[in-house]
């Protein structure tokens, strides 16, 4: 009996051209590239130039995946896009990204699941594939970070870490009749403790406030920029993304061993290092990208493969664990037979 799949047919990355070095950050800020090294693994980041947003990086990802799925963009059936970086307050990014790909009249979704959301949206997608909904299904994480960061000393400790980028897959249904070697998407497992929801965020623009969604005081606060309280994401994310990642391998029936790549979110070196160590997976089975990119949230996953896929480590057949963890707090997992 053959079970309705998604199987990854298109694959593709978008970087912006302008590399912003540790020591470029130094001219506004008080840091250096030993502090960054030494706690995140990351030497340089893109950063996009003038009008440039998180749908323009979007589409160019996009087309490049469905250049290598041999597809136009009237094949799809449906879009989702990650990001917590959207081109406006609304419409969703989404929008733009459809509009921009020339296209109307198919539904176009954005998932707001910050460093997760590349694996919730490729979850959701899954679903609309395995119910027979839809065929071919674009799932693009995008982030226009550079806009967002607080470029002082205030602000160091988030802006460091942060980079400009997307990646796009297509899925396709597949009947699979032997899961050990066709590719598919085997599971998809999802996370949330709202809890922690402060630990890691943007308080402004917002709703929950007084009166009007931004004032003055918010400003002067820098409450329009990111907020994070570091130890707590580390200590929380070396603990989850082991155990998401055990739950896809569990309900699937494989042990680590089994697993030929892991392509981790790039938050930061040293915890894939921990995730790794946790999970007893050797290091050069991990494959990152953060010393380049620096954290580009939703789009670590899908630029990772790519990456992945030309630096040859990652072939037809292989069996790929990606985890995240984020904003939220999120986190989950993906396995894929590639
Ligand atoms: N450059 C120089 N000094 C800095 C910087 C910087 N960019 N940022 C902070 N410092 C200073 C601090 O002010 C502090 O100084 P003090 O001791 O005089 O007070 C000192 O460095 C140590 O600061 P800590 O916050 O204690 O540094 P820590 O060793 O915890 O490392 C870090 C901070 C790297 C952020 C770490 O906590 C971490 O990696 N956390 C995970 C966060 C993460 O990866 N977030 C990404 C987004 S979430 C996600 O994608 C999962």
């Amino acid at each position: 009996m053959t079970n309705l799949r998604s199987r990854v047919i298109g694959l593709g990355s978008h970087l912006p051209p302008r590399i912003v070095t540790n020591e470029d950050l130094t001219e506004f800020m008080d840091t250096s590239d030993e502090w960054i090294v030494q706690r995140t693994g990351i030497r340089e980041r893109r950063w996009v130039e003038g009008v440039t947003s998180t749908s323009d990086l979007a589409v160019e990802a996009s087309q490049r995946a469905l250049d290598s799925a041999g597809l136009a963009a009237q094949d799809l059936d449906m879009i989702f896009l990650a990001t917590l970086s959207p081109d406006h307050f609304f419409p969703g990014s989404a929008v733009f990204l459809q509009r921009k790909l020339g296209l109307a009249g198919i539904p176009a979704i954005d998932v707001r699941q910050q460093c997760t959301g590349f694996i919730y949206a490729l979850s959701i997608a899954d679903q609309y594939i395995r119910t027979g909904s839809a065929e071919k299904i674009l799932v693009v994480g995008s982030e226009v970070h550079s806009k967002g960061l607080e470029k002082s000393t205030r602000g160091r400790d988030v802006t460091v870490l942060f980079g400009d980028g997307a990646g796009a897959v297509i899925l396709e249904a597949t009947g699979v009749t032997d899961p050990d070697r066709e590719s598919h998407l085997l599971s998809t497992h999802l996370y949330t403790d709202g809890a922690f929801a402060e630990e890691l965020w943007v308080p402004a623009v917002s709703t929950a406030y007084d009166e009007d969604i931004v004032d003055q005081r918010m400003l002067d606060r820098g409450d329009q920029y990111p907020k994070m309280n570091g130890r707590q994401v580390f200590v929380h994310a070396v603990k989850r993304m082991p155990e998401a990642v055990e739950a896809a391998l569990e309900q699937n029936n494989y042990q680590v061993n089994d697993v030929d790549l892991f392509v981790f979110h790039q938050a930061n070196l040293r915890i894939n290092e921990a995730v790794a160590h946790r999970l007893g997976a050797p290091e050069e089975k991990v494959f990152n990208t953060i010393h380049k990119y620096a954290n580009t949230t939703a789009a670590t996953i899908p630029i990772g493969l790519d990456e992945a896929v030309q630096a040859g480590m990652l072939e037809a057949g292989m069996l790929v664990a990606s985890a995240a963890f984020g904003s939220g707090f999120t986190w989950g997992s993906a396995l894929l037979r590639w």
